[in-house]
């Protein structure tokens, strides 16, 4: 019995004979943030390709009442778990708003009214995407090609939005605003599962975390409390950002 969107539990992923994540096992709740931090290597990236499907893994992976193991990329998607991975994959010779449209493509034989609301909750959500709509995602900066790829995972309608270093080389200012808007969509009842080195600014939002080092989970509990740990602080909160 569980109330969890996802759970993973004992899930192990090797690249070739090398594990890189063990035994790792997580409940991500419905409706809230949670964060999986750690350093570089430490296995982030790979869980989250693992749960998308784009990586094989033992143990147990379920979504929404699902097992997870024989469904492919799409029927996880269709499902509404979506991934954003940190390589943004924006088209880039393509306009804001036809990257916005591809994200709906699946429901590309529906009324078009509907997709037109998706749209323009994004639009309402990102007001700078409004604004460049006919502008090319390669002529973007930073933060606005990470809002569009956020917003392009929004088209897909998803259950569960799983972001991989959503803050990765973009200004403080920026990363702030971001990170408000990963708040606005846990109150508009997306659960987002975030990955994050900056574990400062995750712990600011996230309800929970897990902190992985070296493919093992060595940590987890409300992110308040996490945030507060001497042990955490020593070793991933302590530092002046510039250090990082
Ligand atoms: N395609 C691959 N083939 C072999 N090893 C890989 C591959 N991708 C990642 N690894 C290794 O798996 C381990 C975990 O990598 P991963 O990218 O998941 O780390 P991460 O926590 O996301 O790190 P970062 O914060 O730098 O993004 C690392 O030791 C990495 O070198
Ligand atoms: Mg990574």
């Amino acid at each position: 019995m569980t109330s969890h969107l996802l759970s993973l539990q004992d899930v192990t992923i090797k690249y070739g004979q090398i594990e890189a994540v063990h035994r790792a096992s997580l409940d991500v709740p419905a409706g809230a943030i949670t964060s999986i931090i750690g350093p570089n290597g430490a296995g982030k990236s790979t869980t989250l390709s693992a749960i998308s499907g784009l990586l094989r893994c033992t143990g147990h992976l379920r979504f929404d009442g699902q097992q997870l193991h024989h469904q492919t990329v799409e029927d996880r998607v269709d499902a509404g778990l979506i991934f954003v991975p940190e390589r943004r994959e924006l088209f880039t010779s393509m306009t804001v708003a036809d990257n916005l449209q591809l994200g709906s493509y699946r429901f590309r034989r529906e009324s078009s009214g509907r997709r037109t609301a998706d749209l323009e909750a994004v639009y309402a959500l990102f007001p700078r995407l409004r604004e460049r709509q006919a502008q090319l995602a390669g002529t973007l900066s930073g933060g606005e090609r990470q809002m569009l790829a956020i917003g392009r995972a929004l088209m897909c309608r998803p259950k569960l939005l799983m972001l991989d270093e959503p803050s990765l080389g973009l200004a403080p200012r920026i990363v702030k605003e971001i990170f408000q808007i990963i708040s606005q969509l846990r109150a508009k009842g997306v659960a987002v599962l975030l990955v994050e080195q900056n574990a400062r600014a995750a712990l600011e939002i996230a309800d929970t975390a897990y902190v992985l080092e070296r493919g093992t989970i060595v940590m987890n509990g409300a992110a308040r409390t996490l945030a507060s740990d001497p042990k955490l602080i020593d070793t991933y909160l302590g530092l002046p950002s510039e250090a990082r």
